[in-house]
C-alpha cells in the first residue's frame, strides 16, 4: 500500500490514499470523504486543491519553472514555432517535420471563416470591445459546424480542435477591422499561422502587406508564451463547461469571457494602461505606495501571481522581446523605460518581497504589442487566440478520460435553514 494520510472526524480514523504525479506535490484523494465522514473540503479559490490529473503542463510556482510536455518554455520560445508547440500540447510529443508540415497544412486549410458569420460582426456596436465579439462570436460557431460537435466522437473532437485554432486568427483580426471600419481581410495560405494573422490585422485590400519576418518571430514567440498554463480560472472554466458534454465551441467561448477578466488575461490591458497612467519614472512611487495601501484597491497589474512565487519564466523572455521588437521596427518606447524601472523599485520595496510578488507575463506584453500596431483592447483577444490551443488540449484530454464526471462542487451553507412561506399581507 502507498502512503496514507490520516483524518481523525470525531474520534474516527479514516486513512485517504497519497497519490504521486512524475514531479510536483503530492495530492490527497478524497474522493471517499464525504461518503465516509459526511463532511466536504472546504478551498474557495482553489488554493489546496488539484482538480484533475493533466499530463499537459507542469508549474513550480517557487522555482519560476513552466513545462509544456516536459519541455521548459525558455527552450520552446527560443527554438519552436507556435504551430510546432500547438503540436506538441495536442499531441504529447514534438511532431517530425512530416508531421509538422501536415499538421500546418491541416490548420492553414481551417482558418477561412463561414461567410455567414460576417453577418455576426455588424451586429456589434463599432465601439464594441473585442472580447465581447470574440466571446459572441466562438460560442456562434456552434451553429456552424454541426458536423463537429459529438463530443464522444474523436474525429470530432480533433477536427472542432483544429477548427478552432485554425479561426482564432481570422476571428480576432476580424474583431479588429470592424472596430476601425475596414474591411475584413481573408487568410492567405502562402502565409505562415502568425504572418497570415498580422497580414488580416493589418493589411488593407488597397495595398500589397509585407510581413516583417522579426515582428512575425516575436508574435509567434508570444503565441507561444501564451499557450497554456495548467488549470488557470479560464482553463478550469473550459473544463467545468466541458464537463457537463457542452460542444467544444461553447466551452472555449466560456474560456474566452473567464479570460476577459483584469485578474486574469484582461491583465495585459490593464497593465498597458496602468503605465500610461503613470507616465514617467519620478511618479512610480506614488503608485507603489497606492499598491501598498489596504486601503486603495489599485494594484499593480502585470505583478503577482497564484502560483509563481518567482519570476514568471514568461515575463522574462517578454522583455528580452520588447527590445527586439524595437530594434525590427526601429522604435524606442518611454513606457519601457518607466516599467523597467517600476519592476526595479517595486523588487527593491519589502512589501513586494515579503508577498513575493514579480512581473508577470502581462507585465511587458502590451510594450510590445503597441509597439506592432494593436490597440490595447486588442492585447486580450490576442491572449485568447493563443490559448485556444492549451484550451482545446485540456478539454481533449479531460473528454477521453473514462473516468470523466460532470464537475459540480459542493458548498458551505450559510443561509436561512428551512422556514414557513409567509404571504404577502402578513410580511
Ligand atoms: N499589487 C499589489 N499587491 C498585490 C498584488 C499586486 N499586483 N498582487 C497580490 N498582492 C497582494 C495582495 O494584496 C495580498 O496581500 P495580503 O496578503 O496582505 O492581503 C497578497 O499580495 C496575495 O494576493 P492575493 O490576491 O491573495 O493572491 P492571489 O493568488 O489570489 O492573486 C493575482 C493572484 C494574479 C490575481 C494577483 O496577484 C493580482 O491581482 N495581480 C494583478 C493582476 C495580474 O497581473 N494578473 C495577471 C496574472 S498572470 C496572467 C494570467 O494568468 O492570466
Amino acid at each position: 500500500m502507498g502512503d496514507q494520510v490520516k483524518l481523525n472526524a470525531a474520534g474516527t480514523e479514516y486513512d485517504y490514499p497519497v497519490l504521486k504525479g512524475s514531479v510536483g506535490p503530492d495530492v490527497i484523494d478524497i474522493r471517499k470523504l464525504y461518503a465516509q465522514t459526511g463532511k466536504f473540503t472546504y478551498d474557495p479559490g482553489f488554493t489546496s486543491t488539484a482538480s484533475c490529473e493533466s499530463a499537459l503542463t507542469y508549474i513550480d510556482g517557487d522555482e519560476g519553472v513552466l513545462l509544456h510536455r516536459g519541455y521548459p518554455i525558455g527552450q520552446l520560445a527560443e527554438n519552436s514555432s507556435f504551430m510546432e508547440t500547438s503540436y506538441l500540447l495536442l499531441n504529447g510529443e514534438l511532431p517530425n517535420a512530416a508531421e509538422l508540415a501536415t499538421f500546418e497544412n491541416t490548420i492553414t486549410r481551417h482558418t477561412m471563416l463561414h461567410e455567414q458569420l460576417a453577418n455576426f460582426y455588424r451586429g456589434f456596436r463599432r465601439d464594441a470591445h473585442p472580447m465581447a465579439i470574440m466571446c459572441g462570436v466562438v460560442g456562434a460557431l456552434s451553429a456552424f459546424y454541426h458536423d463537429s460537435t459529438d463530443i464522444s466522437d474523436p474525429e470530432h473532437r480533433k477536427i472542432s480542435s483544429h477548427r478552432l485554432i485554425a479561426k482564432m486568427p481570422t476571428i480576432a483580426a476580424a474583431a479588429y477591422k470592424y472596430s476601425v471600419g475596414q474591411p475584413f481581410v481573408y487568410p492567405d495560405n502562402k502565409l505562415s499561422y502568425t504572418g497570415n494573422f498580422l497580414r488580416m490585422t493589418f493589411g488593407v485590400p488597397a495595398e500589397e502587406y509585407e510581413v516583417i519576418p522579426a515582428v512575425e518571430k516575436a508574435m509567434d514567440r508570444i503565441f507561444i508564451l501564451h499557450a497554456d498554463h495548467e488549470q488557470n480560472a479560464s482553463t478550469s472554466t473550459v473544463r467545468l463547461a466541458g464537463s457537463s458534454g457542452a460542444n467544444p465551441f461553447a466551452c472555449i467561448a466560456a474560456g474566452i469571457a473567464c479570460l476577459w477578466g483584469p485578474a486574469h488575461g484582461g491583465a495585459n490591458e490593464a497593465a498597458l494602461n496602468m503605465l500610461k497612467e503613470i507616465g514617467t519614472p519620478d511618479k512610480i512611487q506614488h503608485y507603489i505606495d497606492r499598491a501598498k495601501d489596504k486601503n486603495d484597491p489599485f494594484r499593480l497589474m502585470g505583478f503577482g501571481h497564484r502560483v509563481y512565487k518567482n519570476y514568471d519564466p514568461r515575463a522574462t523572455v517578454m522583455q528580452k522581446t520588447v527590445r527586439e521588437v524595437f530594434d525590427a521596427l526601429k522604435v524606442t518606447d518611454p513606457l519601457f523605460e518607466t516599467a523597467l524601472r517600476l519592476e526595479e523599485i517595486a523588487l527593491s520595496d519589502p512589501y513586494f518581497a515579503e508577498k513575493k510578488l514579480f512581473p508577470n507575463v502581462d507585465f511587458y506584453s502590451g510594450i510590445i504589442l503597441s509597439a506592432i500596431g494593436f490597440p490595447t483592447t486588442m492585447f486580450t483577444a490576442l491572449f485568447a487566440l493563443a490559448r485556444t490551443v492549451g484550451w482545446v488540449a485540456q478539454w481533449n484530454e479531460m473528454i477521453s478520460d473514462p473516468g470523466q464526471k460532470i464537475g459540480r462542487p459542493r458548498q458551505l451553507y450559510t443561509g436561512p435553514t428551512q422556514r414557513d412561506y409567509v404571504a404577502i399581507g402578513q410580511r
